[in-house]
């Protein structure tokens, strides 16, 4: 499964970057909001640090807005992804772009089959929200196994991009559900990293490592001196 980046903050997306994790990047107007200054230079900022797919979202909500927004933000960049809502106008919009060669990712899904229906309408990436179902007592999860399940038996053409996580969990029961793809905000992505055992551990071996040394034991080669 590849993880992006949900955020349009550049020094986590060069973070990332740095930890050989980073496939792609999703935004939207929230997450821009956060940012501020051009969406379009932010855009094309993001775009220089991955190669991956990197959504940028319309505001539109008519089919001629949403080509306009799109073929803008797909002019920017060879890897922008057009990320159109789910509506009556939005699979009009993703079929004209499929037409024409852009690539979009149907945003705003909730269930199994507005995620057929994008990926019939030419959609290349489908993203249901996780948390948002969840926060409604529903189980975001389940959308998630049906949506892949579909895409897997009828070898569709489209990724199941899972999005609205908040929590590792999230990510580790989209990775299992046979999602392609996981978006991940920062936080959840320094979470994965970390575990008390792992910090423990790190700890304890230093500790070793360094009664060793004051008890005269051999070096490593190449290894940092204990410190004191
Ligand atoms: C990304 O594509 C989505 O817009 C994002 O994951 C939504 O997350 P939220 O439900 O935490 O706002």
């Amino acid at each position: 499964m590849k993880l992006f980046l949900d955020t349009a903050d550049i020094d986590d997306i060069r973070t990332a970057a740095r930890w050989g994790v980073l496939a792609g990047v999703t935004t939207n107007p929230s997450l821009f909001a956060k940012v501020g200054g051009s969406y379009d230079a932010v855009l094309q900022e993001i775009c220089k640090i991955t190669s991956g797919p990197v959504s940028a979202e319309v505001v539109a909500e008519d089919v001629d807005g949403m080509l306009r927004e799109g073929r803008r933000f797909a002019a920017l960049a060879p890897n922008i992804v057009v990320k159109v809502p789910m509506s009556e106008e939005g699979l009009e919009a993703i079929a004209r772009f499929s037409d024409e060669g852009i690539k979009t990712n149907c945003t705003l899904l909730f269930s199994a089959n507005q995620g057929l229906l994008a990926a019939k309408a030419g959609a290349s990436l489908l993203s249901p929200f996780v948390a948002r179902l969840d926060d409604i007592n529903e189980e975001g999860m389940t959308v998630i196994r049906e949506l892949a399940s579909i895409v897997e038996i009828h070898e569709l053409a489209a990724e199941v991009l899972v999005a609205s996580i908040r929590h590792p969990r999230h990510v580790t029961d989209a990775a299992l559900a046979g999602a392609q793809i996981a978006t991940v905000p920062i936080n959840v992505l320094r979470q994965m990293v970390h575990h008390p055992l792992t910090e423990s551990g790190i700890v304890r071996f230093r500790e070793d490592w360094q009664k060793a040394q004051a008890a005269g034991g051999g070096a490593i080669p190449g290894a940092a001196p204990a410190r004191s």
